[in-house]
């Protein structure tokens, strides 16, 4: 037997804790497998690219356990009412190769790529980083707004998107948090909500190279905490941006950065920094306050393993946990045919494997 979450149980594990502390305990599980980078087996994701989309997987291993996600993004979804990503995963038992899990992964893809930027901004934004702008308000906005309210302590909200409704939705869903002392401001521009910020996430959908930020609406000393763009042309910031001599760019895995983030858009010896060695103190996420830093996010499929590891972990402690039949448990291996012949299977559950 396989365990099982989904939407049902995440929102069930979520709520039991509340979004906020679930955010701060998978960034923390994050951040220790970040920092035994060396014990992972890496590789750029597999992209399957069409006019409209991306379909990816995203597989990574430390040897005794083994994960993989499946994520879309399909930035013209909304428009027919769907989602623009939606993704589901395994983990998996490295000694048998048996699958140990199978999870939703839509709702766990926000909420670890909100502890993953939050986790980033903590060694790179400013102390004292009060001000955030959101461009972007769609499904990955709320994630983004309490990972950063909860995280680093951001007190103003400066919000825009091109689709007023996405940002209706998301003053909605924030209001009705009533997070402490966080104020909410709607803008009618980009530069307007980006003007005076400290920290400034892009988290926009839209398969091209899109200038959200341009030059001139940086200042020094800002964060920017790149988001959205996250394949081959789709990317969010003027390259003149990542060019600016007070730059320092941190990506989550070079190899896959390069195809992928904003850097794609620079030749491939620009100079970056992996999170791991900044969440290590080998490099510094700021060196100095008026540097202007950048996390050019995509998501790599070591966030999604930590992921995994969690929820199973918190699927088997609380009561409530499903497990379903998707491998057969049979009493002679090799009888896989007698499944089908009408022979009885056993199809007892197997005692769970903790984490
Ligand atoms: N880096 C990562 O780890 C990671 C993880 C998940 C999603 N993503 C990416 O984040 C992006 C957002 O994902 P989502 O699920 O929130 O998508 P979504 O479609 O729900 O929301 C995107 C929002 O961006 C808005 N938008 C588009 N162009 C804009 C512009 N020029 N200015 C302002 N707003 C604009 C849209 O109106 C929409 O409301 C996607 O590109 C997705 O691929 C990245």
């Amino acid at each position: 037997m396989v365990d099982f979450i989904g939407i049902e149980r995440i929102q069930q594990l979520v709520a039991r804790r509340g979004t906020a502390r679930f955010i701060e305990e998978l960034a923390g599980e994050i951040e220790r497998d970040f920092l035994r980078w060396d014990d992972f087996e890496k590789s750029p994701r597999h992209a399957s690219h069409s006019p409209v989309g991306v379909i990816e997987l995203m597989p990574a291993s430390d040897g005794r356990l083994y994960a993989f996600k499946y994520v879309n993004g399909h930035p013209k979804n909304t428009t027919v009412g769907l989602l623009t990503v939606t993704a589901f995963g395994v983990l998996a038992d490295v000694a048998t190769g048996y699958p140990l899990l199978l999870s939703e992964l839509t709702v766990t893809t926000a909420l670890r790529t909100a502890a993953t930027s939050a986790l980033a901004a903590r060694r790179m934004a400013r102390p004292g980083s009060r001000v955030m702008a959101l461009i972007g308000n769609g499904a990955q906005g709320e994630f983004q707004a309490i990972a950063f309210h909860h995280l680093l302590g951001i007190r103003e909200l400066r919000l825009y998107d091109t689709d007023p409704k996405a940002t209706d939705k998301l003053v909605r869903n924030l209001g009705a948090l009533r997070l402490p002392g966080l104020e909410l401001v709607r803008c009618a521009s980009t530069a307007a909500a980006v003007a005076g910020a400290d920290i400034v996430t892009t988290v926009t959908a839209d398969k091209r190279n899109a200038t959200i930020l341009t030059p001139a609406m940086i200042a020094p000393g800002m964060h920017l905490n790149a988001v959205g763009g996250d394949c081959p042309g789709k990317t969010e910031l003027h390259p003149d941006i990542l060019r600016r001599s007070d730059a320092r760019v941190v990506v989550e895995f070079e190899p896959q950065s390069r195809i992928e983030g904003e850097i794609q858009q620079l030749p491939a010896d620009f100079p970056v920094t992996e999170l791991t060695e900044v969440l290590a103190g080998r490099a510094p996420g700021r060196a100095r306050a008026d540097e202007v830093t950048i996390f050019d996010s995509v998501g790599f499929a070591l966030e999604d393993f930590s992921a995994l590891r969690y929820l199973m972990r918190i699927h088997q402690q609380e009561r409530g946990g499903a497990q379903i039949d998707l491998v057969p448990d049979l009493e002679d291996p090799k009888d896989l045919f007698g499944l089908l012949a009408g022979e009885p299977a056993t199809q007892a559950a197997r005692p769970r494997v903790t984490a």
